[in-house]
């Protein structure tokens, strides 16, 4: 309810000029460490979802906040969760995809044998910005041959045209907030 989603608010903070000057950081960390806070949360997340839970196979998070919440979603749904780690961080063979940040360029990786052909993959994480990261991770998973079921977000910076660049799948955020 309205009360719910205004304590979920609440417990976002807020930092002007981090990690840069010019960018106001949104972190949901105080979500996670409140005890009522993170259940209203991945509750949230599970009513939201841009698709019926039958419509995928496994949850994949993208490193490194993603993975603080797929694999409760996964869990609480029956499913698998899938990392989508950020480059370097896999031993061989890996797949890549580079993508362009608010601030700086990074690649996504899995392992060449983390996704089954035909596999379908809701995909999280805590906040889509210019949905670089989001439509990097799209791109990798659909090279391997998975389809992508669509994506929860617990935040969208509004302004930035992010879900407008993933205007081909389901999408769903908690809480929009202004950039
Ligand atoms: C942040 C955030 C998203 C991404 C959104 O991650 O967690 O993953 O940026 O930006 P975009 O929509 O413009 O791509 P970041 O890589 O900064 O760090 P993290 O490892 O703490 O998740
Ligand atoms: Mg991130």
């Amino acid at each position: 309810d309205s009360e719910d989603a205004d304590y979920l608010i609440s417990l976002v903070r807020s930092i002007p000029d981090f990690p840069k000057a010019g960018i106001l950081f949104r972190d949901f960390m105080p979500v996670l460490a409140d005890a009522r806070g993170l259940k209203l949360l991945i509750d949230a997340l599970i009513a939201a979802l841009p698709v019926a839970a039958d419509e995928f196979d496994v949850v994949a998070g993208l490193e490194a906040r993603g993975f603080l919440i797929g694999p409760a979603l996964a869990a609480r749904l029956g499913k698998g969760f899938l990392a989508v780690r950020k480059a370097g961080k896999l031993p061989p063979e890996t797949v890549s995809e580079e993508y362009t940040l608010e601030y700086g360029k990074a690649a996504v990786e899995v392992e060449t044998t983390a996704i089954k052909s035909g596999d379908r993959v809701l995909i999280v994480d805590d906040l889509i910005a210019t949905g670089g990261t989001a439509k990097a991770a799209a791109d990798l998973i659909e090279r391997c041959q998975g389809t992508v079921a669509g994506f929860s977000f617990v935040m969208e910076l509004s302004g930035l045209e992010g879900v407008e660049n993933l205007s081909q799948y389901p999408c769903s955020a908690l809480m929009i907030m202004p950039a």
